[in-house]
C-alpha cells in the first residue's frame, strides 16, 4: 500500500515515486501536517509535531493545542488560529466559526471524483485514495478531505467535500481546496504572471515575512495570473534542490495564498477566490472545492515541471485525441481577419494542402453578419453572403482535396447587436439599473443558466452536425464585469461566478460526450484561460495570441513550468509580426511554433516558392519529431532573460535528444556555447547524423555540446539538433 495508516501513533503517510507526505490526527481530532518532501520507510514522524511557542493564543477546549501555532492540514475559522482559514461557513446564527475534527477515514484503490468539475483520473494508473471526514458538531457540517496519490507519476492530488447535515442552511464564503503549514520559510515562491500577449512570464521572489498572494476576480483564471505556484529553496534551479509545485484545476476566480507567521512557518493554499464567492449550502446537500495537484521533487524545477507534465498527459488529457497526432493545422484570422470569402478560404486550404498542412481552420467571421467584431455573437448561423455553398458544401471541398476541418465559436458570449440578444436580452449577466460594461463591443452570457447553456449546446450542437467538423477552437474574449444573473435569488448573486464556470463544464462535457472525436482547443484571447481545468475537456489550448517568436519562447518558456508542450498551440505567423512589428526568419517562426501543437497563421498564397519549400521541409520535420516533442520530456536549459534561450527534447528511453537553440541578435563575433544536456543518458553514444559527429552521454551531460553563434548573423540565429543513440 502507497497509503498507510498507522493506528497507534494515528499517523497517515501517503508516498510515491517521488514523494511522502506525512500527517497525524492530534489528541484533540485535528489534522497536524508533518512532512511532505523526498520518500521516507520510516512512519514513526510524530516527533516531527512541534509546535512552536506562541503567546496570546487560545488553548483549544478540546485539550493542550494551542491553535495559533500548530501545522494543520486543513484551519478552521474563528477559534484561535489566527492566519488565513481554509474554510469559512456562515451559519444560522450568523457567526462563521468552525470546529472541524476527526471522524473518520477510508482508504481504497483508484482515484476520487467530483461532482461536474474536471480532475485527474486514474486509466491505467496505479492509484490510491485516502477520504478523511472531519465534523463540526455546532453546525452539524462533515467536511471531507481527499488526497490521491499516482504512485508511479509522483504526484498528489487534494480536494473538499462539505456536506450539511443539519436541517438549515448555510453559506459557504471561504473554502480552500488545500492548505499545507510547512515549518519553515527558507524559500522562494515562483508564480506566472503577465496580461494580454503576454502570458505566464515566471516570477521568482524570496518569501518575506508577511503574506503574498495571487487572485483572479476576472470570471477566468486569466492572463494576468495563473492558479499555480511553486515554493523552492534559495538554490533550487532546473536541476538540483527542492520544489514544490500547486496547481488548482480550475477555470475561473481564485486565490493563492503564502503566509509567513510569526514563527516563520509558512501556510499555502489555493482555492476558489472568496472575495467573489459565497454558496447557499442547503440541508444534506454537499459542495465540491475544485482539486489542487501537487508535486515535490528534490531535482529541480525541471523535473518538477515533467512531473507534471506527465500527469496531464496521461490523466487530465482525455479522450480521442489524447494520444493521437494531432493535425497541422492552418487557422485564417492572422491570413484575412474578417475579411474572407468561400473562395479565399479555399484557396489557402489548397496551398495549405499542398505545403503538407493537415487541417483547415476557419475563424472568426463565418457565422451572422459578422464583418467585424462589432455584431452577432450568439448567433451560430453560417453567413451565407460569404459561404454562399453553405458549410457542408465548403468542408466537403476542403476535405475533398484531403484536409480536414475545423471551425471557431465563441459560445459564451453576445453581442448586443444580434438576434439573440433581440430575443433573449435576459440571457446575459446583468444587474438591474445598472448599465452594463462592453469590452470588445461584447456582453457575457449568463452561464449560471440551463437554458443558456442548452441553447448553445443545441445550436454548437446543430453547426458540428452539419459538416464534417473535427476541430473547434473554443475562445472566450472578455472577463466578466456586471456580474448579476436575473435568474437566481438575491442571497444566491455571489455564486455566480462559480456557477458560470460549473456552466462552462457542463457545456464542454455534453459536447465532447455527443462528438467524441471532436478536438477543442480553447482559448481565451490567446491564452487567457490556460489552465489545468480546460485541459480536461481540450488537450489544446491556444497559449497566446502573441505569436511573435521571441516573444512567444518566453510565454512558453513560462507556461512549460506547469503545463506539457503538447497542451500548447503554436503557429508560424506572418513577418513582420502582427503583435510586435519585429521580423524573424521563417526558420526562427518554425522552430519555436513546433514546440506545441503546430499549426500555421499566415497568408501562405503570399509567400515565395523559397518559402514554400522551407514550410514543407518543417512540415517533415515536426512529423518526424512528433513524438519525442509530444511524449519525450521536456527540458528548459536557458531562459530567454540572456537573449539566447534553449530547450530540448529528451525521449522517454532517452535514445533520443532533440535540442533547439535560438539567439535574439546578431554579434560582431562569434558566440561559444556549451550546452549541457543534463537529460541525457551517460552510458549511452548518440549521432549527430547532418554532421556525423558522435559524442558521449556523459559528455553531453558534463561538458555539453557546442552550439556556436556566428558572427554578424543580423536578426538573430536559430539551431536544431537531433541526436540518436547508436551501437
Ligand atoms: C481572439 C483569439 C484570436 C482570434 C480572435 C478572433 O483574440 O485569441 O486567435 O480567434 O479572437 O476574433
Amino acid at each position: 500500500m502507497s497509503i498507510t495508516f498507522c493506528d497507534k501513533q494515528k499517523i497517515f503517510k501517503i508516498d510515491n515515486s517521488k514523494s511522502s507526505y506525512v500527517f497525524k490526527i492530534s489528541d484533540e481530532g485535528y489534522l497536524i501536517h508533518l512532512y511532505y518532501g523526498n520518500y521516507l520507510k520510516d512512519i514513526n514522524l510524530e516527533y516531527l509535531d512541534t509546535r512552536p511557542f506562541v503567546n496570546f493564543a487560545p488553548v483549544s477546549p478540546y485539550g493542550e493545542i494551542m491553535l495559533d501555532s500548530a501545522n494543520f492540514e486543513y484551519s478552521n475559522n474563528g477559534i484561535g488560529d489566527f492566519r488565513s482559514p481554509s474554510i469559512s461557513v456562515l451559519d444560522i446564527d450568523g457567526n462563521n466559526a468552525t470546529n472541524f475534527r476527526y471522524k473518520n477515514h477510508k482508504i481504497y484503490n483508484g482515484k476520487y471524483e467530483l461532482n461536474g468539475l474536471p480532475s485527474t483520473y486514474d486509466e491505467n494508473t496505479n492509484v490510491e485514495t485516502l477520504e478523511i471526514t472531519l465534523y463540526d458538531e455546532k453546525t452539524d457540517l462533515y467536511l471531507t478531505i481527499l488526497y490521491s496519490t499516482f504512485i508511479d507519476i509522483g504526484a498528489i492530488t487534494r480536494a473538499v467535500k462539505i456536506k450539511n447535515n443539519s436541517i438549515t442552511t448555510v453559506n459557504i464564503e471561504k473554502i480552500s481546496s488545500f492548505c499545507i503549514d510547512f515549518k519553515d520559510c527558507n524559500y522562494d515562491y515562483i508564480n506566472l504572471y503577465g496580461s494580454w500577449g503576454n502570458e505566464r512570464n515566471l516570477s521568482r521572489n524570496k518569501l518575506g515575512n508577511c503574506k503574498h498572494c495571487i487572485s483572479s476576480n476576472r470570471g477566468t483564471s486569466s492572463h494576468q495570473q495563473n492558479p499555480f505556484l511553486s515554493l523552492v529553496r534559495p538554490n533550487t534551479d532546473e536541476n538540483i534542490g527542492e520544489a514544490y509545485g500547486f496547481n488548482l484545476v480550475y477555470s475561473g476566480n481564485f486565490l493563492g495564498e503564502i503566509e509567513v507567521d510569526q514563527k516563520n512557518t509558512t501556510r499555502v493554499q489555493m482555492g476558489i477566490n472568496p472575495e467573489t464567492f459565497n454558496w447557499e449550502l442547503e440541508p444534506q446537500n454537499e459542495f465540491f472545492a475544485p482539486e489542487v495537484v501537487m508535486v515535490y521533487s528534490s531535482n529541480g524545477i525541471g523535473d518538477m515541471s515533467r512531473t507534471f507534465h506527465n500527469l496531464y498527459r496521461n490523466n487530465l488529457c482525455r479522450g480521442y485525441w489524447k494520444d493521437r497526432k494531432r493535425p497541422i493545422l492552418i487557422n485564417n484570422w492572422e491570413a484575412t481577419y474578417f475579411d474572407f470569402n468561400e473562395d479565399e478560404i479555399f484557396s489557402i486550404a489548397q496551398s495549405a494542402k499542398n505545403l503538407g498542412i493537415e487541417m483547415f481552420v476557419m475563424d472568426d467571421g463565418w457565422f451572422g453578419k459578422r464583418d467585424n467584431d462589432m455584431c452577432s455573437l450568439g448567433d451560430w448561423v453560417v453567413n451565407l453572403n460569404k459561404i454562399p455553398s453553405g458549410l457542408n458544401e465548403l468542408v466537403k471541398k476542403i476535405n475533398d482535396i484531403g484536409l480536414e476541418f475545423g471551425i471557431w465559436f465563441e459560445p459564451e458570449m453576445i453581442s448586443p447587436n444580434s438576434d439573440l440578444y433581440k430575443y433573449h436580452p435576459e440571457w446575459c449577466l446583468q444587474i438591474p439599473n445598472r448599465k452594463s460594461s462592453l469590452s470588445r463591443h461584447q456582453l457575457v452570457l449568463d452561464m449560471s443558466r440551463q437554458d443558456v447553456i442548452d441553447y448553445l449546446f443545441e445550436s454548437l450542437s446543430k453547426i458540428l452536425n452539419s459538416a464534417n467538423i473535427i476541430y473547434v477552437k473554443w475562445d472566450m474574449n472578455r472577463h466578466l464585469s456586471e456580474v448579476g444573473s436575473l435568474n437566481l435569488a438575491k442571497n444566491k448573486q455571489k455564486e455566480i461566478y462559480h456557477r458560470y464556470v460549473l456552466g462552462v463544464y457542463q457545456l464542454m462535457e455534453r459536447l465532447v460526450n455527443k462528438f467524441p472525436k471532436l478536438l477543442i482547443e480553447n482559448c481565451s484571447g490567446g491564452g487567457g484561460r490556460f489552465d489545468a481545468g480546460m485541459l480536461y475537456y481540450s488537450p489544446q489550448i491556444w497559449t497566446s495570441d502573441t505569436s511573435d517568436s521571441f516573444k512567444r519562447v518566453e510565454i512558453q518558456y513560462g507556461t512549460s513550468i506547469c503545463y506539457p508542450v503538447s497542451t500548447m498551440g503554436a503557429h508560424v505567423s506572418a513577418c513582420p509580426n502582427h503583435q510586435t512589428g519585429r521580423s524573424a526568419s521563417l526558420d526562427a517562426r518554425g522552430l519555436v511554433a513546433m514546440s506545441g501543437t503546430f499549426g500555421y497563421e499566415l497568408n501562405i498564397d503570399k509567400l515565395t516558392e523559397e518559402e514554400h519549400e522551407i514550410i514543407k521541409k518543417q512540415i517533415q520535420d515536426y512529423n518526424n519529431y512528433y513524438n519525442i516533442i509530444n511524449y519525450g520530456d521536456y527540458y528548459r536549459i536557458n531562459s530567454v532573460q540572456n537573449e539566447q534561450a534553449c530547450w530540448a527534447f529528451i525521449s522517454k528511453d532517452k535514445k533520443e535528444i532533440l535540442l533547439n537553440f535560438i539567439s535574439l541578435k546578431g554579434q560582431p563575433y562569434p558566440v561559444y556555447n556549451l550546452i549541457k544536456l543534463i537529460g541525457a543518458d551517460k552510458n549511452k553514444k548518440y549521432l549527430d547524423a547532418e554532421n556525423e559527429k558522435i559524442y558521449f552521454g556523459d559528455t553531453l551531460i558534463n561538458a555539453g555540446l557546442l552550439v556556436v553563434i556566428p558572427q554578424c548573423c543580423g536578426d538573430g540565429y536559430i539551431y536544431q539538433c537531433y541526436l540518436k543513440e547508436i551501437q
